[in-house]
């Protein structure tokens, strides 16, 4: 499926289907006269019989002559219209033409004037919408030609002011993509090898990206011994990749973006349950945020350096796999013990946090599946964040509202910090029961002294469960979000 602007009015656009939104109030659907005569007067003849008031959530068919059609979307009252509310409508009419057989389809929702909405907000939330919506896995099947998704072409209502909107948000829906299939593709596939793989590609593909590929034997030079820990069990040999973005000026320090890519999380020695335990091949989602980004960076010309750094490693328990109890020394020289296997994530990402200070980052951003513990304080509607740095926090939370994927703040107090405490070592690698995303975090504040940094808490977010289970693509759009804010974009 591809995404493109359209500048044509509506009754000249050749999509299989055009979708219009139409206020209750008639008088401000001013844009139908961008439509013919012919489909005035229909719309009018629906709206007199009152078969369509334009009520929330309302729908209906029309054809035009040539048999096109034209789903009009009731958008309800303007002066209640939120950005949810035309996000979810442009989702819920793009999924429904995904699942028709129609292979084009034209959105003119943006084409209001929005009382709470701007034209460029409208725009972007519109195209991300409708390239979520548009979204299907299809890498590890097998279908009948019958079955195969037809939405080819999918365009968007633009005018000359908002162009640059629908530029952004197409490399954003691009970056989300890229993000939700790795999440979604299997743990035998998506090894760090491939993901080692998939960003060289990327660096390829883009004049402005270089890569830098660590193996085994490099990490164990420089010490990286709380990862090599983690990675020990598996036959799989872990990668730290180093994606870097240059879109400034060389002598700008890089915002530096760090991802946990664990490609399968078993818990090691202290092996998880088996109940769904094929869910935690997402435990690389925050690795394929950060390349996602980095990818929707690359794509929309973002101009700021930055570095994408993601440790990937297998987690498993065998003969060679970390024993709880074994003593590790980090690459900054701090002793761990390691008390539970499972809390992985923290021991991959100190190491990478460390070597991060090497880049001399403006600030350093984690994002981790990193605790069950997020999921049961904020469910899957805010990623957890914590900071060293209020200023860095709050652009990340403004980022969250302004793109409509949130983060809630807890907080990293001294009194937290104390649950580590070990007997034999500098620190356990788990802080008790309570607490857990923050002691986490707490763990992971022990190595970034040097530099502002915030971590991301994206265990509730990164994926859904149940019927719908997938990769959701979060938090691309914040972090796209919040580089765009930072280069002025
Ligand atoms: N990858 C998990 C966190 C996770 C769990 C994410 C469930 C999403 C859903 C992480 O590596 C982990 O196992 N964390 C442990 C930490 C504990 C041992 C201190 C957890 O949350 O139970
Ligand atoms: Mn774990
Ligand atoms: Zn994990």
């Amino acid at each position: 499926m591809s995404l493109y602007a359209t500048e044509h009015p509506a009754h000249q656009n050749k999509a299989d289907q055009v979708v219009i939104g139409l206020f209750k109030d008639q008088n401000k659907n001013q844009h139908t006269e961008a439509l013919n005569d012919n489909l005035q007067k229909q719309i009018e003849d629906r709206f007199n019989n009152k078969d369509f008031t334009g009520r929330s959530g309302q729908q209906v068919t029309l054809f035009s002559e040539n048999g096109q059609q034209v789903v009009c979307v009731g958008l309800g009252d303007n002066d209640d219209f939120s950005a949810t509310a035309l996000y979810d409508t442009t989702h819920k009419v793009v999924t429904a033409a995904a699942g028709s057989r129609c292979q084009s389809v034209a959105l003119y929702l943006n084409a209001h004037t929005f009382k709470n909405i701007d034209a460029e907000q409208a725009t972007k939330l519109v195209t991300l919408a409708a390239s979520h919506a548009a979204y299907r896995y299809e890498d590890t099947k097998s279908f009948k030609e019958d079955n195969k998704h037809q939405l080819e072409r999918i365009e968007v209502a633009t005018e000359s002011n908002n162009a640059e909107a629908f530029r952004l948000a197409s490399g954003m829906a691009k970056g989300i993509n890229a993000t939700r299939h790795l999440g979604n593709y299997p743990p035998n596939l998506c090894t760090p090898k491939y993901i080692a793989k998939y960003a060289t590609e990327i660096a390829h593909n883009d004049d402005s990206c270089e890569i830098d590929i660590l193996n085994k034997k490099q990490m164990k030079k420089m010490g990286m011994g709380a990862l090599l820990a983690v990675a020990q069990g598996s036959h799989n040999k872990p990668k730290m990749v180093v994606l870097s973005y240059n879109g400034a000026d060389s002598h700008k320090d890089p915002i530096a973006l760090v991802g946990k890519g664990i490609t399968f999380d078993t818990g090691g020695i202290s092996l998880k349950p088996g109940a769904n335990m094929d869910e935690m091949k997402y435990d690389m989602c925050g690795a394929a945020s950060v390349l996602g980004t980095l990818t929707a960076a690359a794509e929309s010309q973002l101009a700021l350096n930055v570095v994408g750094i993601v440790p990937c490693v297998e987690n498993m328990p065998s003969g060679s796999a970390t024993k709880p109890g074994d003593i590790v020394t980090s690459m900054s020289g701090q002793t761990i013990e390691i008390l539970n296997t499972d809390a992985e994530g923290r021991l991959i990402l100190c190491d990478a946090l460390t070597y991060a200070g090497r880049f001399k980052p403006s600030a350093v951003v984690d994002i981790a599946t990193l605790t069950g513990a997020c999921v049961m304080a904020l469910g899957s509607h805010a990623t957890g964040l914590l900071s060293n740095d209020d200023e860095l926090a709050e652009q990340l939370e403004t980022a969250g509202v302004n793109s409509g994927d949130r983060a809630w703040r807890l907080p990293l107090w001294k009194e937290y910090d104390k649950q580590l405490k070990s007997n034999f070592a500098d620190m356990a690698n788990i802080g008790g029961r309570e607490a857990g995303t923050i002691t986490a975090a707490c763990f992971l504040g022990r190595f970034t002294k040097n530099y502002r940094w915030a971590h991301l808490d994206i265990a509730g977010t990164a994926w859904n469960s149940g019927a719908n289970k997938g990769a959701t693509g979060r938090p691309v759009p914040m972090l796209m979000q919040f580089l765009l804010e930072q280069a002025g974009q």
